[in-house]
């Protein structure tokens, strides 16, 4: 824990760092911080943005937003009260100021989720056949619904239809030359090239979807997981996880605030699934492509706008997960002012 007697500085630091651990599309990390005294602003770094998965930013606010919440988790853990302003000044890649205003008591709930943030991971192996309990599901939704998001578990049938919707979004990038260039460059061994300021492995180092987190073969589930268009090394077994929960999170409006708020809930509501033993799996394919986030957006009876479908499940606990993945160093995505 940091000193609470000094102007927050340490905390402020030690925050943009652990936001490093945050998820994100592609494992991009598209955020810079920029630390002054009592503030810390979040940015986006569209150098790392997917120019043709996600043209509008749709999926980096996102991701930035579990980085926001990832931030004020490790304040609260260090002892720190702050506010949050989103879009502070108008600027759309100026996403959020988190400011200091004071010292709070630290309760263990805090504690805990900071350590969680060090927990939480993406893994794509096949869910078991326990079902998650609904108590669980519950809380899991009622956290990301403090956050202005709500989250809709599916129906068997409409678990169908996020089936198709999902396959269809997938051979429709599949059929995109620039778009598989792209994940080319982001997931498993990097075979491809042609973005700036990468190293020889094509993205920058520390980022992407390393193969030793993508399944060997495709995985027998409901819903089909991302294809990064290249196998990986991570070994799953031949079960059908025929067991796991779907959910579409969703709100009332679709606009970048409402993007970096589905964000902070993804986060929050990961790591209540990740505290309760619960895995969880982001699906963005459908919402990449116009036309099926329009279906997505059908399925939800038009209550509201998808941001993200999910899958949730128990993990298999008896053999080891995927390992974590890389992160770009905190110099990369932390700036100061000038002395
Ligand atoms: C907005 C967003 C969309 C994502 N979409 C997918 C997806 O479609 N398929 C998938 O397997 N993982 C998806 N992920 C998970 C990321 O690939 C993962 O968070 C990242 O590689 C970092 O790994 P970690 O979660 O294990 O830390 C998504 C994550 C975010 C935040």
């Amino acid at each position: 824990m940091t000193d609470n007697h000094d102007d927050g500085a340490a905390a402020l630091v030690h925050a943009a760092a652990t936001a490093g651990h945050a998820p994100s599309i592609h494992n991009t990390q598209p955020w810079r911080w920029h630390v002054r005294p009592g503030t810390l602003d979040l940015h986006a770094e569209r150098d790392r943005q997917l120019g043709v998965t996600d043209p509008d930013g749709r999926l980096l606010t996102i991701s930035c937003g579990t980085a926001l919440h990832h931030a004020l988790v490790a304040l609260a853990a260090e002892g720190w009260a702050a506010t949050v302003d989103r879009f502070p000044d108008g600027n759309p890649d100026h996403l959020a100021r988190i400011t200091l205003t004071g010292p709070q008591p630290v309760t263990a709930e805090a504690v805990r989720h900071a350590q969680t943030i060090q927990l939480r991971h993406t893994d794509r192996r096949p869910v078991t056949d326990t079902p998650v309990e609904a108590a669980a599901l519950d809380a899991i939704a009622k956290t990301a619904a403090e956050y202005g998001v709500n989250c809709h578990y599916l129906r068997p049938d409409q678990v169908v239809e996020l089936a198709s919707v999902a396959s269809r979004a997938q051979a429709a990038e599949g059929l995109d030359d620039d778009w598989r260039a792209e994940l080319a460059i982001w997931a498993g061994a990097a075979l491809g090239a042609g973005i700036p300021d990468v190293g020889a492995a094509g993205r920058p180092a520390g980022t992407g979807v390393p193969a030793d987190v993508v399944p060997e073969t495709a995985p027998q589930t409901t819903v089909p997981g991302r294809d990064f268009g290249q196998p990986g090394t991570l070994p799953i077994d031949a079960g059908h996880d025929l067991a796991a929960s779907y959910a579409i999170l969703y709100g009332r409006e679709d606009g970048p605030d409402d993007w970096l708020r589905a964000g902070e809930a993804l986060s929050a509501a990961w790591l209540t699934a990740t505290e309760l033993g619960v895995s969880v799996v982001p699906m963005s394919a459908a919402v990449e492509i116009d036309v099926t986030r329009a279906e997505l957006r059908r399925l939800l009876a038009g209550i509201g706008y998808p941001y993200l479908a999910l899958r949730l499940g128990i993990p298999d606990p008896d053999h080891a997960g995927p390992p974590h993945t890389p992160r770009l160093p905190a110099e990369q995505t932390i700036t100061f002012d000038e002395p």
